[in-house]
């Protein structure tokens, strides 16, 4: 079998808008990157690449007892699996093979009008993001430029909390709470976004998120979406992923 990196390939978007996803120059090991494909030959010769699921980057029982491993064996073993598995279905042999998942997303989004690989794209892309949203031992205040840029947008800590643990009770049904940043202005914002749709399609960078899809929190809280909400700020959130993101999205 065949390893090959995903990279932007001749056939994806335009390179000037990529860096607008805001996975370069990052410390962490980009998400681009994670969402490696592995090529293989098939019998008559041609190669297709497949999206491989990636492990979440800390072991299923490490956010316990704020995230159960129970949760995540479902969670990521079953769900984020699912959403691989049928993206690579789809995809499998027609133009969309080949791109890098940023680049299938907006593809698929249409504008609003989504392509039928839309969600399993997204949620894909949604879920690897979310497990890096977070680390054992996280939550607490978050500080430097981050912590700056949050009193300037927000008005303080506490009133972007407020905000964001707001956004993520109200979003109806399915779906994201998002930080993102918004390029053009400069500015931190709060986005809410239905079943698998993310601030990319909009154009602005994503910074940190919390799944609110029911089976991410049913396990351990019921439907206490607000516990899970508030666990999730106090104990689960990594600002250190986040600053990092949002430095690579200012350079
Ligand atoms: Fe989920």
């Amino acid at each position: 079998m065949m390893m090959a990196a995903t990279t932007a390939s001749a056939n994806s978007l335009s390179s000037a808008f990529l860096p607008r996803l805001g996975f370069h120059g990052s410390s962490h090991q980009s998400l681009q990157l994670r969402t490696q494909k592995f090529a293989r030959k098939a019998g008559s010769g041609t190669i297709t690449a497949k999206f491989e699921l990636q492990p979440p980057p800390y072991p299923m029982d490490a956010l316990e007892p704020h995230m159960s491993s129970r949760t995540f064996e479902f969670h990521w073993g079953k769900h984020h699996r699912a959403y691989v598995d049928n993206l690579n279905k789809q995809i499998d042999g027609t133009e969309l093979d080949g791109k890098t998942l940023e680049d299938i997303i907006l593809v698929t989004y249409n504008k609003g009008a989504p392509l039928p690989a839309f969600n399993n794209a997204a949620q894909a892309w949604n879920h690897q993001f979310f497990w890096e949203s977070m680390k054992p031992n996280g939550g607490g205040e978050p500080s430097g430029e981050l912590l700056e840029l949050i009193n300037r947008d927000f008005g303080s800590y506490d009133a972007f909390v407020k905000e964001f643990k707001a956004a993520a009770a109200t979003q109806f049904g399915s779906g994201w709470a998002w930080l993102a940043y918004k390029p053009e202005e400069k500015k931190l914002a709060l986005v809410k976004t239905p079943n698998a749709e993310n601030p990319l399609v909009l154009g602005y960078t994503p910074l940190l998120t919390i799944d609110v899809w029911e089976h991410a929190y049913y396990l351990d809280f019921q439907n206490r979406r607000p516990d899970y909400i508030s666990i999730f700020m106090e104990k689960l959130a990594s600002w250190e992923a986040v600053s990092s993101r949002l430095k690579a999205a200012t350079a």
